[in-house]
């Protein structure tokens, strides 16, 4: 970090309020957090089709997606996820600069790389939301198989297994899809956000 030395800022002549007029609408993030097969990719993807289908100007950020390229070279280690969590923050920010509403779907696990986001958008642009779901759950959902690997020991240092998940203290919004449909936890999303 702090590798760049001697750069200066340069201004466009097209601001982030010009854009946010073009769109008629402001940019934001909605940072989705909570274990593997909680819930987050599945319900984002259904708010960005909503909020798209309102008018709304969208792009949606995903964990497993993004390792696949931007992130290919960090793993599952505690450094490695707060890296892979600060890039994903400043990617963010440029996003919601370009004007987007920004969805982003990672574990994001430590409560303190997620505040580290918060402060770098502000409260206003940054709408934290815990898809809470218990491990037993996830488990027995297991989409991709990860967490019979992770109890066979196939994978070390699995979120909710062996590896911790700190859940958000006041996020802006909690859907808990031990209890509420896919439909419910979407149509919450939305009216929280269009209001
Ligand atoms: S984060 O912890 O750095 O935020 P991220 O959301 O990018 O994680 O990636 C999580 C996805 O990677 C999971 O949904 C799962 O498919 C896969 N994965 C592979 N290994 C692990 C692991 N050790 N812990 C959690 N998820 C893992």
């Amino acid at each position: 970090m702090g590798k760049s030395e001697n750069i200066v800022w340069h201004e466009s002549k097209v601001t982030k309020a010009d854009r946010e007029k073009l769109n008629g609408h402001k940019g934001a993030v909605l940072w989705f957090t909570g274990l593997s097969g909680s819930g987050k990719s599945t319900i984002s993807v259904e708010v960005e089709k909503e909020l798209h289908a309102r008018g709304i100007h969208t792009y949606r950020l995903d964990g497993d997606n993004v390792r696949h390229g931007l992130n290919k070279n960090l793993g599952f280690s505690p450094d490695d996820r707060k890296e892979n969590i600060r890039r994903i923050g400043e990617v963010s920010k440029l996003m919601v600069d370009a004007g987007l509403v920004t969805l982003t779907a990672f574990i994001s696990p430590y409560r303190e790389d997620r505040d580290n986001i918060r402060e770098l958008l502000g409260d206003r642009e940054f709408i934290e939301v815990f898809v809470k779901a218990s491990v037993e759950t996830c488990e027995s959902r297991d989409p991709k198989g990860l967490y019979k690997k992770a109890r066979a020991g196939e994978i070390k240092g699995f979120t909710g297994i062996d590896a911790p998940y700190e859940e958000p203290v006041n996020p802006e919004i909690t859907v808990d899809t031990d209890k509420q449909t896919l439909e419910e936890s979407v149509q919450q999303i939305v009216e929280y956000f269009i209001g």
